[in-house]
Formats: C-alpha cells, structure tokens, sequence
C-alpha cells in the first residue's frame, strides 16, 4: 500500500529516462466498508522507474535527480484539466497553466529534466476555476526525488521511509465525497483521508522511520502533534531536508506543504501505538462545521514487530547556502503584495486573477534576488493562508506580526518552521512575511497564489513573468 519493500532506486546516470502514461479519468475506491467511492484520478503506468499506488490517489513515483521524466497525458474527463508539478522547478509550457488547459479526449506532453534536489514534490490538476473541485474527487500525486548527497547519509529507506497524503473530506452514508466551496474558509471536511483511507494505521517495527508529510488538503491547515506529548523532530521541509533536524512541541502544515520528520518508535514495544493528531488553534474567522484549528486524529502508528535499530540522527543534513536580504536587488524597494477581499473573492497583489496578464510590478528577471513582502493586514475578517509560488523555491527571511494579532499567533508560532527551501509558506493573520527569491532555470510566465484551494479558485492567483 505505501512504500514497503521497494528496494532503494539505484544511483542513476544523468540520461536515465522515465516514461509515464497518465490518463485523468473517473475511477473509484473502497475508502471504507461499503460501497466504493467514486473519484477523479490518475492511471498511470511508469517505465524506467519506480511507482506505487495509495488509495485513489496518483502514482507515487521514485525518480533520481537529473532524470528526464516524460509523461504522456489525456484527459478523460468531462471538462479541462491540466497537471502542475507543484515544487519542481519546469520549463512555463510544462508547468500545467490554466492557460495550457487540457481538452476532454486530448493529450499533452510533460518532458522535463528533473532539476531539483532530493526531496518531495507532487502533482495536481490546475485548471481555470476547478482546481479545488478536482483535487477534492481524488486527483493528486506524489514525486520522490532521490540524490546522492541524501544518499549517503543513510537515513531510514525501503520500508522505513514512508510518505502520508494528509486530506480532510464530507463522506456522506453512501461513501460519496461531498464538496462545496466553502464560503470565505475554502472547503473543508472533518473526516481525515490518509493516502486515500479513512482511519489510517500503519504497522511499524520497533525502529526509526522517516515519514514524509505531504498536505494535500484543499484548505485545512494541521497543527501535527504526537498523541504521546512527545516532540516532532523535523528534518526535511518543501524541498528536502534542512541543514540539521529541529525539534519543536507540533509543527504546522499549511495546503501545499510538505515536512519530513524522524519518527523514533525504537522504544516502543509490540503492542504499542502512537497518534499523529492535528491540535487546536486560533486564526480569524472561518466557521462551518469542522473549522480551521479543529481536533483530529490523522494517524495511527502501532509497532507490531521489534527490532534492534541503533540508528542515529545525523548531526548535518544539508548544506543550504543562505540568501541575505542585503544583497537583494530591491532592498530599497520591496515587492509588496497585499493579501485582500472584495466582496466573496480573495485578492492578492490587488487584484483578482487574470489568466493573460501581468501587473506592471509582477515581472522579474531570471538570475536576480528579490525580496517579496506579502501583506495580511486585512481587518477583522483576515484568515491565515499558504501562499505558494511557482518555479525556483525560496528562503523565508522574516515574519512581523501585528500586536492586535499576536495571541492568535501564539497558537501557532512554535510550529512554523521556515528554514530550508520552500516553495509554500503560511502567513498569519495580522502577519507580514519577506520572502527571498531568485529564479533560477526558466524563463516565462508563471503563477503564484494562495494554495487553499477555494480562494485559489476564487481569484487568489496571480501570473508572473521572468524575463531573460
Ligand atoms: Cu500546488 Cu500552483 O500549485
Ligand atoms: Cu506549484
Ligand atoms: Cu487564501
């Protein structure tokens, strides 16, 4: 069902080539006892390297850095569709644009080369409007890539190294996902999915595992704790791991995001188990059911075999070389883009999203650091949101939180983990967050927005250029 068994993917050549076919089409999936639930997802099959399944979701695939993957896609849905490789750094024609929309019937080809470094990223539609609905029925999926400077660090592999999907969803009696925009919150559901099951329990050897995080949800924000009141010790963020592990009481794990965490159950014995919950906490409005900051379990680890694992944590993960904000070209002159709302629709930078055009302060040169100050200052109806841009991730250099907001903050300061690289960060209500930014590969046009799926949809979006 996850990872287990697959042996470690062998250290590759730069011209290693993985071919996928990868059909959108309508399937289904016993989510629980009774009937099956109908969903929207991806058929694939994979040449040249490795997948595995979860649940309805898309393949899971294991792809060396430098890879070339090649996908050859077709729709057969009922309406467009496009696939985003959220966090991989892509050429703007193979980015998945809404404006690159994949008719019913049609097909389109991904090629690129795998240019980032180790790490987990994941795909998911990005049509025009329906990005939440689709990602709702089922549709998403997972890329691991592999290097050999994570390699020889020798961390939890094979059956040790695990990824969770972390989805919130509204099942009705009949095992039918229900979905609805949600109103100014997004959509969200108060049944956890875990890699496309409800009630999610994994059997573990008394051993030490990496676990993979990715939030997959169209707007819940987690507040991830153990249920033993033991720490999360994270050492990897949107874009493989940190320089050294971090240790903090929960960690928060906006839309879009991922965590990697070094899960030790090497004390347990057989017959134990161990929760991973989501935590209350306070962000502005948003009502219906199951609010943000909602109590629920996600995950059940249960040790069923012991083991001898002496493994430790490796002192240094990674080297990351550290962008300044001094030697940012617009130092003087930040690029401020202000979170806001008009009537039921969510605006950044001002305006709502325009498929084919770009303000005048929304293009940006390949090769230039940049800081970007993004901006929630709204008045009493501000809420938190990941916002997530596309292309060559970036380093999150300072947050300032307004005082009237500082107790919701409190809620929730210890788990915002920025270090490393990211490509989606969580900004607060009340909040102001610099960010550091260089595009590194690709010239064109590309997308930033929030990644709570509704408020994308509702016109939180906005294209960018990078000019040569
Ligand atoms: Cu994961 Cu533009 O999104
Ligand atoms: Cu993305
Ligand atoms: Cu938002």
């Amino acid at each position: 069902m996850l990872l287990g068994g697959v042996p470690a993917f062998a250290q590759s050549s730069a011209k290693q080539i993985v071919y996928m076919t990868m059909t959108a089409k309508p399937m289904s999936w016993p989510i629980r006892p009774g009937a099956a639930t109908n969903t929207w997802s991806y058929e694939a099959t994979v040449r040249g390297g490795q997948a595995t399944r979860a649940g309805y979701l898309g393949p899971i695939l294991r792809v060396p850095k430098d890879a070339y993957l090649s996908v050859n896609f077709k729709n057969e849905l009922v309406e467009d569709t496009t696939v985003h490789w959220h966090g991989l750094d892509v050429p703007a024609i193979m980015d998945g644009h809404p404006i690159m929309a994949v008719q019913p019937g049609y097909r389109y080809n991904y090629a690129f080369r795998i240019l980032n470094r180790a790490g987990t990223y994941w795909f998911h539609p990005h049509p025009d409007m329906r990005t939440g609905f689709q990602v709702a029925k089922g549709m998403a999926g997972v890329i691991i890539v592999t290097d050999h400077e994570e390699q020889v660090l020798g961390l939890p592999s094979g059956s040790r190294d695990l990824i969770l999907v972390l989805q919130d969803r509204v099942i009705d009696e009949g095992n039918q996902f229900l979905y609805n925009w949600g109103g100014a919150p997004g959509f969200l559901g108060g049944t956890m999915v875990v890699n496309g099951q409800v009630d999610f329990a994994q059997e573990v050897d008394s051993a030490v595992y990496r676990i993979r995080l990715l939030n997959g949800s169209n707007a819940r924000i987690y507040k991830l704790a153990w249920s033993n009141g033991a720490p999360i010790v994270v050492i990897g963020g949107d874009h493989g791991l940190l320089p050294a592990a971090e240790t903090v009481p929960y960690l928060m794990l906006a839309p879009g995001q991922r965590a990697e965490i070094w899960a030790d159950f090497s004390a347990m014995s057989v017959g134990d188990s161990v929760r991973l919950e989501t935590l209350n906490f306070s962000m502005g409005s948003g009502g219906g059911n199951w609010p943000q900051g909602y109590e629920m379990d996600i995950a059940e680890f249960r040790v069923t075999r012991s083991v001898h694992d002496p493994r430790v944590l490796p002192k240094f993960l990674s080297k990351i070389p550290r962008y300044r904000l001094e030697d940012a070209a617009n130092l003087a002159n930040p690029r401020e883009i202000p979170i806001s709302r008009v009537g039921t629709e969510w605006r950044l930078n001002n305006a709502a999203f325009e498929i084919d055009n770009v303000a005048s302060n929304e293009i940006t040169r390949r090769g230039v650091l940049e800081v970007w100050e993004f901006q929630n200052l709204l008045g009493t109806s501000t809420m938190a949101h990941p916002i997530h841009l596309h292309g060559s991730p970036f380093q999150v250099v300072e947050r300032t939180v307004s005082p009237a907001w500082q107790a919701a903050y409190d809620t929730v300061r210890h788990g915002i983990l920025d270090d490393g690289w990211r490509d989606t960060f969580l900004i607060m209500p009340g909040e102001k967050v610099k960010i550091l930014t260089k595009p590194e590969h690709f010239t064109g046009r590309f997308l930033y927005h929030c990644h709570n799926l509704e408020h994308e949809d509702m016109g939180m979006m906005r294209n960018f250029d990078i000019l040569p």
